[in-house]
């Protein structure tokens, strides 16, 4: 009798076994320089790579870049792969805009650290409150940082203990943020490494577009500050439903704490983020990845009221450690690459450019799906596309969670990546950069109808 048929997101689990096996002996093949650069660096490193997640990627093992420019990246192989993943919204820009690379090597000339503000940096601070809105700015160098020190002046100005945040968020390596929700409950995200503190003491973990579990949660007066993503990018993409931004302000206000709106990914929405486009009104507003087209910087700025509180809280603490900042934020290299980002690369020509280039993708991906009847869905905020391999749209992280399909996620992107398309590694995200082609899209929807015949043949 033949065995009954499997199936994991709508495929035959014997097909995608026979696929995946194929592609990553077809990617190991073709990089023979790659698996020897590999090889002979390997021993220095923990874990034979310099960061961990370099491991993560789908394929047998990491590619090898030379070099990279515009929306194109190339291996040590000298394969050229169109590059949809952008060092995950770092480059969302495109590699190295030539307005960055002038700043740089111009600055390169002038000294690249010292604890000192420049010209440029006074620029900076006015760029960024013509483009993001009215803020007294930081900058931090990373993401995660920029939301640490987003939680501390919260709690500082609050005087409470706890963060609100949602369940299959992630905000960068925050330790606070790192809570899960289940059944009902906030627990401590059990894979941590070395976590030894009980972080439901310092977070609550609530549902996206769940406003009940929100005022839940405020009401017991614990929480400094909500923290989130305009739009779930983290898990599979989960969007806000109408009213919950709204609902989200009203509650914060209502009970006295702060709104911290974390644009990292969102600001692939277009001009000022999500926050400018679908006018949110947070307290704090956060950014960093590609805030400096690729220089590593992150920015935090707190709306007047709030740096009033913050100026007269600082004013009246016992001297010392402030446990703010670190030495390299701020740098005259951070001032020089966001001056020419703000004012150069994060063009409303280039957000034009990257919106049409990702309704095209989105558009595509969607007919392929639809064209082989395959139980999944496409998502975009601005110029990020995600393909879902599950019905949705998804309402929440716990959905979010259910909708994630390791096995055939690693397949389709090894598949991709040995048809010329790279795309983000943990989820299915793409984004469109000013350098992206037409072409380079109508490739990635090309390669994926193919994977999707071979998958579900049947259709
Ligand atoms: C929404 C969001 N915030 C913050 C971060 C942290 O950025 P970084 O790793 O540059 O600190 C990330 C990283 O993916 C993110 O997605």
């Amino acid at each position: 009798m033949p065995k009954p048929q499997e199936l994991v997101a709508g495929i035959d689990r014997d097909r995608l076994k026979k696929m995946a096996e194929r592609e990553a002996r077809r990617f190991a093949a073709s990089r023979p320089r790659t698996k020897a650069a590999l090889k002979a660096g390997a021993e220095a490193w923990l874990d034979s790579v310099p960061m961990h997640w370099m491991k993560d990627w789908p394929m047998p093992f990491p590619m090898v870049v030379d070099r990279a420019e515009g929306a194109r990246i190339t291996d040590v192989d000298g394969y050229g792969i169109d590059d949809f993943c952008l060092g995950d919204t770092g480059s969302m820009f495109g590699h190295s805009p030539k307005p960055v690379a002038r700043a740089i090597r111009k600055q390169a000339r002038r000294g690249l650290t010292y604890m000192l503000p420049t010209e440029a940096a006074m620029e900076a601070g006015r760029l960024l409150t013509e483009r993001f809105g009215d803020f007294r700015w930081q900058v931090a160098t990373t993401a995660t940082d920029a939301n640490r020190f987003a939680l501390r002046v919260a709690r500082a100005v609050t005087g409470r203990p706890k963060v609100l945040v949602f369940n299959g968020c992630y905000h960068g390596t925050v330790d606070d943020t790192m809570v899960e929700r289940s059944n009902g409950q906030t627990r401590t995200r059990p894979g941590l490494t070395g976590q030894v503190a009980d972080l439901t003491e310092v977070a609550t973990c609530a549902e996206f577009n769940d406003l009940a579990s929100v005022e839940a949660a405020l009401g017991t007066g614990e929480i400094a500050a909500i923290l989130t993503e305009p739009v779930m990018t983290n898990s599979c993409m989960v969007l806000p439903e109408p009213g919950f931004h709204d609902g989200l302000r009203a509650l914060a206000t209502k009970h006295g704490a702060l709104l911290i709106i974390d644009e990292t990914h969102t600001i692939s929405s277009g001009l000022g983020g999500y926050t400018a486009v679908h006018g949110l009104d947070p307290d704090i507003f956060v950014v960093g990845k590609c805030v400096a087209g690729g220089m590593p910087t992150a920015v935090w700025g707190l709306r007047p009221k709030v740096a009033a509180d913050y100026l007269a809280y600082n004013a009246g603490r016992p001297s010392g450690h402030s446990g703010m900042g670190t030495t390299l934020s701020a740098n005259p290299m951070q001032f020089a690459c966001l001056t020419a980002t703000l004012a150069e690369v994060m063009t409303p020509k280039a957000y034009a450019h990257m919106e049409k280039g990702a309704e095209r993708l989105y558009s595509g991906l969607k007919r392929a799906i639809e064209a082989h009847g395959a139980p999944w869905h496409v998502v975009r905020v601005g110029a990020r596309v995600e393909f879902i391999c599950a019905p949705g749209p998804l309402r929440n992280g716990t959905e979010a969670s259910m909708a994630h399909m390791p096995e055939v996620e690693a397949t389709v992107h090894t598949a991709l990546l040995n048809r010329g398309c790279l795309i983000a590694p943990f989820h299915n995200m793409m984004l469109i950069s000013p350098a992206t082609k037409k072409r380079q899209i109508d490739r990635l929807v090309t390669a994926f109808d193919e994977i999707l015949t071979e998958l579900l043949p049947e259709t």
